[in-house]
């Protein structure tokens, strides 16, 4: 049974030098496109920085195209019998900035890499010193390790499933904190700035400082953010509205570490739902999810026509 830790090394080595990408153009001055909202950022080191570790990564493991043929194949005949045409289709890597062009989010069963080449894009162009490398694997759609590189402070902070979680070698644990009324929530406006989403996530602000909180922070990447629950230095991070490659790897790293991962409405944790709770304890994830309102987000992984 491969326990996929030579891909944990390699992917370990490989986010260490993409972060060299990321901070040399940390300084620069950016050329900024937007994506989905004005808030939606994305830059040429985005789009380099994942075209690099895409192509290391296929480069070294030609097993995984072996894999991906056969699937093409599938694919191929499905397509085939079905009368449909689909023009992009690359089923190994789930990236930020590929889908950001049209590519389709399909989570299978193969060993699948989703890649968030900078997470907290905005941060990146205002020079705002939290950004993030983010990288997780998944086989038969279950998580086996994730990497969280955050660039500036130079923290990589990484988990494999039943192996623990760790920042720059050292092991990390939750707080384990049970009242709400004592923790430092962690949270994101994100790119979401319709009018719903907008009320519903500063009205979740204002019920959460009622309750009271300790404290609400915001790095600016959801990657970090969540890594900071890990580490115990935060109790809980919520987040409705962000993408599964910001927050696959932490997610795990947060498990690791003797965490909860749910959704926002206290069901399972489903990385595709755009909807998370990450906390010290399961008092603590359940607490929030009763407090808080969601709002509409279409999936990650929804079809077109849906
Ligand atoms: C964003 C960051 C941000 C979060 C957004 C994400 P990006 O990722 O993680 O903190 O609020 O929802 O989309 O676009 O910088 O990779």
């Amino acid at each position: 049974m491969d326990d996929w830790s030579h891909c944990l090394t390699f992917g370990l080595s490989m986010a260490k030098q993409a972060s060299q990408l990321v901070l040399a153009a940390f300084e620069q001055q950016k050329e900024v496109k937007c994506k989905s909202s004005a808030a939606d950022l994305v830059t040429q080191s985005d789009m380099k920085v994942e075209n690099l570790l895409k192509s290391a990564i296929a480069n070294k493991y030609p097993d995984h195209r072996f894999c991906l043929i056969i699937f093409y194949l599938i694919i191929l005949l499905s397509l085939w019998m079905s009368h449909e045409s689909k023009s992009t289709f690359d089923p190994r890597f789930i990236g930020e900035e590929s889908v950001g062009t049209g590519e389709d989010v399909e989570l299978t069963d193969h060993p699948t890499w989703l890649i968030d080449p900078i997470d907290g894009t905005v941060n990146f162009v205002h020079r705002f010193p939290f950004v993030a490398i983010s990288i997780a694997f998944c086989v038969n759609k279950q998580t086996e390790f994730g990497i969280v590189y955050s660039c500036v402070d130079d923290k990589v902070y990484h988990a494999q499933r039943g192996r623990g979680a760790f920042m720059n070698g050292q092991q990390l644990h939750v707080s384990g904190q049970q009242d709400v009324s004592k923790c430092v929530v962690v949270t994101e406006i994100g790119a979401e700035r319709d009018d719903l989403a907008l009320s519903t996530m500063t009205s979740n602000i204002f019920r959460l400082l009622k309750l009271p909180v300790h404290g609400l922070r915001a790095l600016g990447t959801a990657a970090v953010d969540m890594c900071q629950v890990a580490t115990g230095g935060a109790d809980v991070y919520y987040h409705i509205g962000m993408h599964c490659w910001d927050i696959a790897a932490s997610a795990i790293i947060v498990q690791e570490a003797g965490g909860i991962v749910i959704d926002t409405d206290g069901s399972e944790f489903d990385m595709m739902s755009r909807r998370v709770i990450a906390a010290s304890s399961s008092v603590v994830a359940n607490h929030i999810a009763r407090v808080i309102r969601v709002f509409p987000c279409r999936r990650d992984d929804a079809k077109p026509s849906e």
